[in-house]
């Protein structure tokens, strides 16, 4: 069959560039190896930022986000035992961050996928891509034990960190950029109200920690944790006492504790691939970078990517131009680069590094406190957070 643009990965960034594209009436296969409930059952962040919130709206996706997401207008960052607040509506003039779960981001997104009779092909195994750097580039894959073909004008690599995308850009071309931190982050989730109305970013002693939310219901935590644990050493008990510990006196006492009904580890990493164009392929979200969590990036960053994208390949299709396509990579490149720096940033600040010295740690613990008295500082740190402009 032919389609104009093959779409490979039906995660966010696959998902959100089908739902762009149909609106400009262009047509796209969505081109995905897991199943649909593996897909949907990913336990990911959940903070949205203005330009993702304004990109749901526009899509019509948002009705659910607007009854059940939380705004938020702040975050607190918290140092051992003492806290503060950064307003971001205030310190710049009135953006916020929406609370709403990836997964139900991606439930919203598949749900309305069907109803607009979007074309999404899960279970697909063996996808390949050929003739890329041609004019009549093609993807073969093999589904129900079949063979298919789907013939494109482009092909967009959404297909996260481990896809076969980024790999098929030739090593001549492609520059990859990465940092791997030395620990990662125990997650879990539980169906306990939250301790606080506001994320809490804990920076303590023992390690970072990260009191967050899905609903005023059920609660998200993380706590810091060495790169060789396993899930299996952390009981509840010991999870929700470190986690106590590490939040510190005022909001650790409100902490409520229940059975975890999700638990795992993640390790962090930093990693950008350069460009993120070779010739009829384009790659959006994971597929060219990767931030650690500090700051919830992730999602957004893919958000941001197919904004551009999709803006990129309207213009192609409507006035045949390929300024558009051209500028795309160096675009969104820009703008990844600016968020793999915050969120590298804010890691460095809040955790632990087994290699600190009391130097190190004196500079972290001077930092937080200049931030915490400098509105300039809180200002960095807010317009960041709830996402910078598209334009930045
Ligand atoms: N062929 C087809 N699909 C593939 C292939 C392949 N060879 N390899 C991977 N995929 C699929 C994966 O199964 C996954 O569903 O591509 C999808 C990529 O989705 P994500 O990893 O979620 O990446 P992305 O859509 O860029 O998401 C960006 O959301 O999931 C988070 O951590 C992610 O925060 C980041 C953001
Ligand atoms: C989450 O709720 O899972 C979350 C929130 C903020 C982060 C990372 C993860 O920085």
């Amino acid at each position: 069959m032919r389609t104009q643009v093959a779409i490979i990965g039906a995660g966010p960034a696959g998902l959100l560039l089908a739902h762009l594209l149909h609106r400009s009436g262009i047509d796209s296969v969505v081109i995905e190896q897991r199943s649909r409930e593996h897909v949907a059952g990913r336990v990911r962040a959940g903070v949205l930022e203005q330009v993702t919130v304004d990109l749901l709206a526009r899509l019509g996706l948002d009705a659910r986000l607007r009854r059940e997401g939380l705004v938020h207008t702040g975050t607190n960052i918290s140092c051992d035992d003492d806290s503060f607040r950064i307003d971001f509506a205030d310190l710049t003039g009135g953006a916020t961050v929406v609370v709403y779960g990836q997964s139900e981001v991606m439930a919203d997104l598949t749900a309305a996928a069907d109803a607009r009779g979007l074309d999404l092909r899960h279970e697909c195994a063996e996808v390949a891509l050929h003739d890329l750097d041609t004019d009549h580039p093609r993807v073969t894959f093999l589904r129900d034990g079949r063979a298919e073909r789907v013939d494109c004008d482009f092909v967009a690599g959404c297909d996260g960190y481990h896809g076969i995308s980024r790999a098929s850009i030739p090593d001549r071309v492609l520059q990859t950029f990465e940092k791997v931190y030395p620990f990662g982050w125990l997650g879990i989730l539980a169906e306990v109200p939250p301790c606080d109305h506001e994320l809490i970013y804990a920076s303590h002693e023992r390690g970072f920690a990260l009191a967050s939310m899905r609903s005023p219901t059920r609660s998200r935590y993380y706590v810091q944790c060495a790169l060789d644990d396993r899930v299996e050493d952390w009981s509840d008990d010991r999870f929700w006492d470190e986690l106590c510990l590490r939040l510190g006196a005022g909001a650790g006492a409100r902490v409520i504790r229940g059975p975890s009904f999700e638990k795992s580890i993640a390790p962090l990493r930093s990693f950008v691939a350069e460009p993120m164009r070779w010739g009829r392929l384009f790659l959006a979200g994971d597929a060219a970078h990767i931030v650690p969590p500090t700051g919830a990036k992730g999602l957004n960053l893919a958000a941001s990517d197919v904004v551009m994208l999709g803006e990129a390949l309207a213009e192609h299709y409507a006035e045949r131009s390929t300024a558009g396509i051209d500028a795309y990579s160096a675009r969104a490149l820009a703008r990844v680069w600016k968020a793999e720096r915050f969120s590298w940033w804010f890691t460095g600040l809040t955790h632990r590094f087994p290699q600190t010295s009391g130097f190190d740690r004196r500079m972290q613990a001077a930092e937080l406190a200049y931030i915490r008295g400098s509105r300039a500082a809180q200002a960095m740190l807010a317009e960041n957070y709830v996402g910078l402009p598209l334009t930045n």
